[in-house]
């Protein structure tokens, strides 16, 4: 499989952690951040150095931790110009309420503080992820504070919700590390697909017989999700329209999920003419049961009837017949013949570009090899032919995607 580049390589990152009972989290989160492939320089404050040593940090993160502004191994004395001149992005995880507030009026009465507002604002990010008290969230002193740091161009990342240290319940939880990471590469990445909306179906549809049988086929998902985390990650705003599979929803995105091809297609339609790039992903079953069984089929000991079976609407070709389809895009899942597959298919739904791969070597599977096919020929992704994991591929589908908008609008 072709080498994939970690998410992060190259990146400089200063993490900064205050006061907060999440700063245990915050070791884990160091930790993918460096496998990510990031150079990270941790600033605790004093509070946060209760929770968690810094030698914890300075071990996972191999470089010294800063918690003073006076910090005499500076040798020019000034930790704070020097730690955000290079620094690509500020996180600040957990970001306790008294951080957030003095954050907001500008303060500068410690290290974190001080380098917050010595970083060069248009080329240095500030992400916050709150970590608090569910009543000290929702106080409306936070609650403007929160307001002004928005203002100001931070990028806070949740709170999340649910059961609280205290033992209370609600809004104020610090995101999981990997949440948290993953909004970090969000964030970091160009944005080609910039309030562009992209509607995507994914996984297999499920046909039923009875209450307890259907037919359906062996796709994950694995792509359609990859290319809603990459769509997300170029600045779209993304619908995920589901069929029955086992992942998470990737960060930011719209979630709708269903079972049947009729209940995608009852999904999709209403929602198509409103987006601008529309991706059919979904292993969609070609046909259903004519009808469902109320009750389970029992056996008989007789030869079992025959399963009648209906075809099912074609969503892809349904979109792209609208009056105004988005740009629309199919997959074609194949044994053999790619190209001519793809491009069967490209005539046939009237669409201007098609997607192919080979089933048995994508279904299930975490990497994959794509073949695009479109009016201009075939390209191969990656580049140069061979294989590469799902993610990787995504990022490099929606960059093509995002290149013929771009030239189609000039
Ligand atoms: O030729 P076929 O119908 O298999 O084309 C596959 C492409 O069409 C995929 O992009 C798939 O998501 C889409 N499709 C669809 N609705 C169907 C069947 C396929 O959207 N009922």
């Amino acid at each position: 499989m072709a080498e994939s580049r970690p998410d992060l390589a190259g990146k400089r990152l200063v993490l900064g952690l205050s006061g907060g009972i999440a700063c245990y989290k915050s070791a884990e989160l160091l930790r993918l951040l460096v496998k990510a492939g990031a150079s990270v320089r941790v600033v605790m404050t004093e509070s946060a150095q209760r929770f968690i040593t810094p030698v914890t940090m300075q071990a996972l993160s191999g470089q010294p931790v800063t918690c003073d502004t006076w910090d005499a191994a500076e040798p020019n004395g000034m930790a704070h110009i020097n730690l955000t001149r290079e620094a690509d992005a500020v996180l600040i995880a957990p970001a306790s309420a008294d951080l957030m507030a003095r954050l907001a009026q500008g303060r500068a009465d410690d290290l974190l503080s001080l380098l917050c507002l010595a970083r060069p604002i248009d080329r240095c990010p500030l992400l916050l992820a709150p970590d608090m008290n569910c009543e000290m969230w929702a106080h409306p002193a936070t609650q403007r504070n929160a307001a002004q740091l928005r203002a100001d161009g931070c990028l806070l990342l949740g709170p999340d919700h649910g059961e609280q240290a205290c033992g209370e319940f609600g809004d104020g939880r610090m995101l999981e590390p990997e949440a948290l990471l993953e909004d970090l590469v969000a964030a970091l990445s160009p944005k080609p697909l910039a309030g562009e909306r992209v509607l995507i179906t994914a996984g297999p549809t499920f046909e039923a017989i009875d209450p307890v049988r259907g037919l359906t086929n062996r796709s994950s998902g694995k792509m359609g999700f990859a290319l809603a985390r990459a769509a997300r990650e170029a600045g779209a705003e993304v619908t995920l329209v589901a069929g029955p599979v086992h992942l998470p929803t990737p960060r930011g995105v719209r979630r709708i999920d269903v079972q049947s091809a009729e209940q995608m297609y009852a999904a999709v339609l209403p929602l198509a003419a409103a987006h601008r790039v529309f991706v059919a992903t979904a292993a969609v079953a070609d046909w259903r049961p004519a009808a469902l069984a109320d009750h389970k089929i029992k056996k008989s000991g007789e030869q079992p009837s025959a399963l009648a079976l209906t075809e099912n609407p074609d969503i892809l070709a349904a979109v792209a017949a609208l009056p105004q389809p988005p740009y629309c895009v199919g997959f074609a899942a194949e044994t053999q013949n790619l190209a001519a597959h793809a491009r069967e298919k490209l005539r046939r739904k009237k669409l201007p570009l098609v997607v192919g791969n080979l089933g048995p070597a994508t279904f299930g599977r975490d990497d994959n090899a794509l073949l695009l096919v479109d009016a201009a020929g075939e390209q191969s992704l990656p580049a140069g032919g061979g294989r590469a994991d799902k993610l990787t591929l995504a990022r490099q589908l929606v960059a093509e995607i995002a290149r013929r908008l771009a030239t189609a609008a000039a």
